[in-house]
């Protein structure tokens, strides 16, 4: 093994010669450097260096991920992994970039094709490759058969991320149907000790980290629901035995597919890791005419030295300036869905409008129940028009006393559902995803719309354009609350039914696309049952997702840290609802409640009308103290200083301002118990020079803790947060001063 291991690393690393002849780019635009004689291709980005080249069978195969090189480091072109016997055929254990199905590869394939003729041998050769603004393209064709793909790389010059993307595109005379497709074959530079970490979950339990050695063999983790799912999560990171939060290097990488997906982490033979991420191939077809083309979604890849810390807040950051809409701190909303559920009406909601003004709440959101005949899960969805029982006079009382009080109007949809017993479906049967003559499996009462079809979409166009045209309308809650079933098409031939994991997610992405072009005011949130549907591909549509149902304030603080390792706390709604705790019956107190969701983007759910003068005046100030903390909170860097991971009693975060002027500690305790050490938690990130003074927004911290100090002395000797009990908190922030 550990011969094999240095020559195939000497291959991969490319240590015969030099990359002569380079044009090189501009670095902070991250332009590639393409050597044309060897045709090698470099990106460089951050601290990260990326490197492939066509090898000598004129297949594109990969030389180098990881740490920056120096611009002149020898890269030569690559050469095939020697066959180790011949079961180990050079093809199958050769690090491609982007391998076809054939040519005897029976490693994990990007693109696998159908021809008509019942051949089933794609294999892919460098025909040319061009910059187009900030991409390089490569394209690739099949030996003899007119099969293009055209290969896309883009590297963000500040972190160091990759996107990948490919087209296939038939240019043959007659069909040809592609069975899987990847954005990307990704290779991990050869090591025998990694480790792969991704997220699972299920409905109110989203986000759970686990973390596995990477063995010979395959890791799969995949959606065949036609939604990213709660099940599992389309990010992955793969890191090293020495890895820690802090140190070590980590690779990493999500799709931006809100559809059926896959990601497949495999070992092969003489142990080269690859990453294939794209379409679930899974009942997966897709039947390209002649001329036709099929694009994948895109892989943002990226690696940090700096450990899962440091890999996270790279990619916060990237999604911050790369994947969202626009970046704007988040209102602090309230939501009535867990106060009052289906009983919504026109005096309830302003009352509790009302309330929720009084308390500093920036954008008020009726949930479900207003609209249709919709007083439970049975009914009206589908029908997006007012129920005049609940509000006779329409939505616009209610919005002008939610604005006269000073705040913003949102609005919970889930457009692409119905209910069997609705308008829409009464007079459109056939518009839901089914097969004919067989049962259209219900959950929740409902069945999926099939947005794949043009006439569902311009309904659903038309009627959300309609309803944010006539009302003032800030914010759209946009729900999906099941997975699909029975995905048929019938309208079109049964060759083309299978485009339906394709073409409904282009056409949601389109949709809300539209939507916002024609509102370029309105926000939306992605929620699915919580947080179902959370991927990059979504969130370059949509400005904040809704994370879970779970709102235990302590199960929360797992989720969190969960969400933490992929997306943003930008994005992350978090709400203080009411204790004891609806799902888990925990009780826990309000100070607890606030700071737990204080990590992410403020939301209350709590009934207000269940509260007394003591919560109002506590919600207040905490709400107030969020607000001059949050563009730290939401956009500054993230430290996971104590993880939750694992049931630690103790956790703890910390978030520094871009200016590194402002920190926000939260401290937790779990259980506390007798005498238990509790060491001072030592921050990071700070600027050791500055002087930062001390403030504390909940709990307390230690007797003789100073109120003004360097941030050397913070990230040296620590704060020690005053934590007794059961489900304690601390909020402690410091400032430039
Ligand atoms: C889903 C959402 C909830 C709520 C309900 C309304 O479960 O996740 O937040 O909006 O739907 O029916």
């Amino acid at each position: 093994m550990k011969n094999i291991d240095r020559r195939r690393r000497a291959v991969c690393m490319g240590m015969l010669g030099g990359l002569a002849g380079l044009t090189m780019g501009d670095a902070a635009r991250a332009r590639p450097t393409i050597d044309d004689a060897a045709r090698v291709f470099r990106l460089d980005g951050g601290a990260v260096t990326y490197a492939f080249g066509v090898n000598p069978d004129g297949r594109l195969q990969t030389i180098y991920w990881g740490s920056a090189l120096a611009p002149d480091d020898p890269l030569p072109a690559p050469a095939p992994v020697p066959e180790n016997s011949s079961n180990e055929t050079s093809i199958t254990v050769t690090p491609f970039e982007y391998p076809g199905f054939g040519a005897g590869l029976t490693v994990e394939p990007a693109l696998k094709v159908t021809f008509p003729d019942g051949v089933r041998d794609l294999d892919l050769r460098y025909v040319g490759h061009r910059i187009d603004g900030e991409r390089l393209i490569v394209t690739l064709k099949d030996v003899s058969r007119a099969v293009h793909v055209t290969l896309a790389y883009a590297m963000d010059a500040a972190s160091g991320i990759l996107s990948r993307s490919a087209v296939v595109e038939n240019r043959t005379n007659g069909w040809i149907q592609v069975d899987q497709m990847a954005a990307a074959s990704i290779n991990l530079p050869y090591d025998d000790d990694y480790r792969l970490s991704y997220l699972t979950g299920r409905w109110a339990g989203e986000f759970a980290l686990q973390t596995r050695p990477v063995g010979p063999g395959a890791t799969v983790i995949e959606s065949r629901k036609g939604v990213t799912s709660h099940q599992a999560n389309p990010w992955i990171a793969l890191s090293r035995a020495m890895t820690e939060e802090e140190s070590g290097p980590v690779w990493f990488g999500a799709l931006g597919w809100s559809g059926a997906w896959r990601i497949g982490v495999d070992m092969d033979s003489l142990g080269g890791v690859r990453v294939t991420a794209g379409y679930n191939p899974f009942d997966f077809a897709y039947r390209l005419k002649p001329g036709e083309r099929l694009a994948s979604p895109l892989f943002h890849a990226g690696y940090s030295g700096d450990g899962f810390g440091g890999a996270s807040r790279l990619f916060h950051r990237y999604q911050r300036t790369r994947i969202l809409p626009a970046l704007r701190p988040r209102p602090v909303l309230y939501n009535s869905w867990e106060a009052t559920e289906f009983a919504v009406d026109e005096a309830g909601q302003m009352a509790l409008a009302e309330k929720a003004a009084s308390l500093g709440i920036e954008r008020f959101v009726v949930d479900d129940g207003w609209f249709g005949a919709r007083n439970n899960s049975k009914a009206g969805l589908g029908d997006w028009v007012v129920n005049t029982k609940k509000f006779p006079n329409g939505l616009t009382p209610l919005i002008k006393r939610v604005n006269d009080l000073g705040m913003e109007f949102g609005l919970w949809v889930e457009p692409e559902m119905v209910n069997p017993d609705s308008d829409l479906y009464r007079a459109h049967p056939d518009w839901v995803i089914h097969f004919p003559g067989r049962t259209r499996s219900e959950a929740r009462d409902q069945l999926v719309l099939n947005l794949a079809r043009k006439d569902v979409y311009d309904h659903l166009l038309t009627v959300l354009d309609r309803l944010l045209g006539a009302n003032n309308i800030a914010f759209l809650k946009w729900d999906h609350n099941r997975a699909w079933s029975e995905p048929g098409w019938p309208q079109v031939p049964p060759a083309e039914q299978q485009r339906l994991y394709v073409t409904y997610v282009d056409n949601l992405y389109k949709l809300l696309g539209e939507l916002r072009r024609r509102h370029p005011k309105v926000e939306i949130e992605s929620c699915a049952s919580g947080g179902g549907r959370v991927d990059l591909g979504i969130m370059a549509l949509t400005d904040q997702v809704w994370v879970s149902d779970n709102t235990d304030p302590y199960d929360r603080l797992l989720i969190q840290d969960g969400f933490s390792r992929a997306y943003a706390p930008a994005i992350m709604m978090a709400w203080v609802t009411d204790s004891p705790n609806w799902v888990n019956k925990r009780a826990t107190s309000l100070e607890y409640r606030f700071v737990s969701s204080m990590q992410g983007a403020l939301g209350i759910g709590a009934n207000l009308n269940h509260w007394n003068a003591r919560d109002f005046t506590e919600a207040k100030r905490l709400i107030a103290e969020y607000k001059r903390i949050r563009v730290t909170v939401q956009q500054g860097d993230l430290y996971r200083l104590i993880s939750p991971q694992g049931g630690s009693a103790r956790s703890a975060t910390l978030s520094v301002a871009q200016d590194g002027n402002q920190a926000v500690l939260f401290a937790f305790l779990h259980s506390g118990g007798m005498r238990d050490p509790a060491p001072p938690i030592r921050l990071r990130g700070l600027d050791p020079r500055k002087m930062y003074g001390l403030r504390t927004i909940a709990g307390g911290v230690a007797p003789r803790t100073p109120k003004r100090a360097s941030g050397a002395y913070w990230m040296g000797q620590g704060i020690q947060p005053n934590l007794a009990g059961d489900f304690q908190a601390a909020a402690i922030v410091l400032e430039v001063a």
